[in-house]
């Protein structure tokens, strides 16, 4: 696919979910049992090594993808630990050009949904969380599989500090938006200026002149 042909999302939801409401309060108020799986827990302990023996900020790339933000990330961030998390064996490992030279920053392959309470467990000092371009799930039906209709959405709000998010569908993030503010967390929703692109997504999106979004809260 070239960049320039990227589709805009379509969606049969043309309005904050139906169910949003439902769906947030009840992960708000109840605990989310799922056992962690094994994968995610061994992933977590070799990073927390590193995270516990670092004594700076760390600043998380959630959903990295290949990895390019969590470089350009740390190459703006010298002093941090960049921590790019991403199910995908496939992304994760994939060679990309590195242009940034950068040696602040470290690649895990791990499950979200397990690694954020790991994360939470542990206390990490994130001082910056990044969700860039996650998958938008647009059929109303798969609400509960975008991140605040998630059952870990109680712990996504307990990492970091600050927490931004980015789109190429506003509706995704008014949905995170709304959730936050079901959490009682006030967040800022802007235009993303077009600029040098942080992600893949981004350069995607950006190249075939769509309008990008950003999302951004105090958490903590
Ligand atoms: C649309 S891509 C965006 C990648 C990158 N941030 C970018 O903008 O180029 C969404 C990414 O989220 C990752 N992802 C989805 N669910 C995840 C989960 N539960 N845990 C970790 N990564 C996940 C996917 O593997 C994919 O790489």
């Amino acid at each position: 696919m070239s960049f320039g042909d990227s589709k805009a999302i379509i969606s049969n939801q043309d309005d904050i979910n139906e169910n949003l409401t439902d769906i947030v309060t009840k992960h708000l108020t109840t605990e989310f049992k799922k056992p962690i799986s094994a994968h995610t827990q061994q992933a977590f302990d070799e990073v927390n090594a590193l995270v516990q023996a670092f004594t700076g900020p760390v600043i998380l790339d959630s959903c990295c993808g290949v990895g390019q933000s969590t470089r350009i990330i740390a190459k703006q961030n010298p002093d941090a630990l960049v921590i790019g998390v991403d199910k995908s064996d496939n992304r994760i490992s994939r060679n990309v050009e590195d242009q940034w030279q950068v040696e602040n920053y470290h690649l895990v392959r791990a499950d979200l949904n397990d690694f954020y309470r790991l994360v939470v467990q542990a206390n990490w000092p994130v001082e910056k969380h990044f969700i860039l371009y996650p998958n938008p799930w647009p059929k109303a039906k798969h609400v509960k599989r975008r991140w605040h209709g998630s059952a870990v959405f109680p712990y996504i709000i307990q990492v970091g500090k600050t927490i931004e998010l980015r789109s190429n569908w506003r509706m995704y993030l008014q949905e995170f938006q709304a959730a936050l503010a079901l959490a009682k967390i006030d967040s800022q929703l802007t235009e993303l200026p077009e600029g040098e692109p942080l992600t893949p997504f981004e350069a995607k999106y950006q190249a075939s002149g769509q309008q990008c979004w950003t999302l951004t809260a105090k958490v903590l």
